[in-house]
């Protein structure tokens, strides 16, 4: 199915976005805290057309959904949701825009944690900028894609998968300052490169899941300890003071950031390694936010020579993992992972480096 096809009229203008995999910093971003993402080969494209009634009308290729909506009906579910979000907060930004004919194709993986609804948020964004000359930065791009996601998907999430989806490239990563937005483009560590697997486990982060919980975690143990937000605080026997399980909860941000802050100081790909295998504990253990299969994934990924380091990725509650390996030896690592992660009785699936490019 093409524009064509389905809106009988050409596009007039298109722009895509990335999926993002995060190498380190997780949960730090709604905590004002670090991360480390990168882009991935995966992308989502947007094509957009004028419509020619009072609706607008979106497709997307991957559900085979089509949906119309006017501007005063209420916000839709699925994958319109993100989309009808991005135009609703683009006209209360002042803009007006016009009804559109919106057509989606996408390859980065749903449900995997690798950021599919940043994607198409930037990447809808994207487009109407282009559209109709909008001058809106790629920040500012980021920050209108976050609200989509907070107020039209129900996720009270950071503004990480945003930046990453509007601003990184999968060359380097992406060292973030959540708080200030300040930025710098980091090399991988010399000598290696990055593998995801999905762990067959899907997650769903949005309302009533343990995502927001954790996030209202993190809130109430800031204010407990007199701080803004737990990235003020770098000593992590400061929060030994917290009840149960806020306690936890904060170790894991405020290790988490301590751990980002060490990778950027140029690491060897051995320590960038051990950072991400404590940050996959912390996850399991503090943050709670781990389940068997990615466990299993993990602890396999680990002990495979080769991989120096290997962690959940993403939200959580199901997902991908990523690993940092020894450059040229992705194919090696990736079967042995795969073969023995099956005789455990999973199912998983290479995303990076051999994604299927749309
Ligand atoms: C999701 C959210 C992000 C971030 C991660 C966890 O991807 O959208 O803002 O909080 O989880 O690091």
């Amino acid at each position: 199915m093409n524009f064509q096809e389905i809106f009988n009229q050409k596009p007039e203008t298109e722009a895509s976005a990335p999926g993002r995999v995060n190498l380190l910093g997780e949960h730090t971003d709604y905590n004002d805290g670090f991360v480390l993402p990168t882009a991935i080969p995966q992308r989502t494209t947007v094509q957009l057309g004028f419509s020619k009634d009072r609706q607008h009308h979106f497709y997307s290729v991957e559900f085979n959904d089509r949906a119309s909506f006017f501007d005063s009906d209420r916000a839709p579910k699925g994958f319109g949701s993100y989309i009808f979000g991005c135009i609703k907060l683009l006209q209360e930004e002042g803009y007006k825009i016009p009804t559109l004919n919106v057509f989606v194709t996408s390859s980065v993986p749903i449900g995997s944690g690798l950021s599919s609804s940043a994607a198409l948020e930037v990447a809808t964004l994207k487009a109407v900028r282009s559209l109709l000359n909008l001058p809106l930065d790629d920040v500012r791009i980021a920050q209108i894609g976050q609200q989509a996601e907070i107020q039209y998907a129900g996720l009270n999430c950071g503004i990480m998968d945003q930046m990453a989806s509007s601003l990184a490239d999968t060359n380097s990563m992406l060292f973030l300052d959540t708080r200030s937005l300040e930025r710098r483009v980091v090399p991988f560590p010399a000598g290696a490169e990055i593998l995801v697997i999905d762990s067959g486990e899907t997650h769903k982060l949005a309302a009533g899941s343990g995502y927001n919980q954790r996030r209202a975690e993190c809130e109430s143990a800031a204010q407990m300890l007199g701080v803004k937000a737990l990235r003020d605080i770098t000593d992590p026997q400061a929060v030994e003071v917290l009840p149960e399980p806020l306690r936890r909860r904060s170790r894991h941000v405020v290790t988490e950031d301590n751990r980002v802050l060490e990778a950027v100081q140029s690491v060897s790909a051995k320590r960038f390694g051990e950072l991400m295998n404590a940050s996959h504990a912390s996850q399991r253990d503090d943050y709670e936010v781990s389940v068997p299969a990615v466990d299993a994934l993990a602890a396999i990924l680990q002990e495979i020579p080769g991989v120096f380091g290997a962690r959940l990725t993403g939200g959580g509650f199901g997902g991908a993992c990523v690993a940092l390996i020894e450059s040229g030896k992705a194919d090696a690592i990736a079967s042995v992972a795969i073969e023995r992660y099956h005789r455990a009785g999973y199912k998983g699936r290479i995303l990076v480096p051999n994604p299927v490019i749309a």
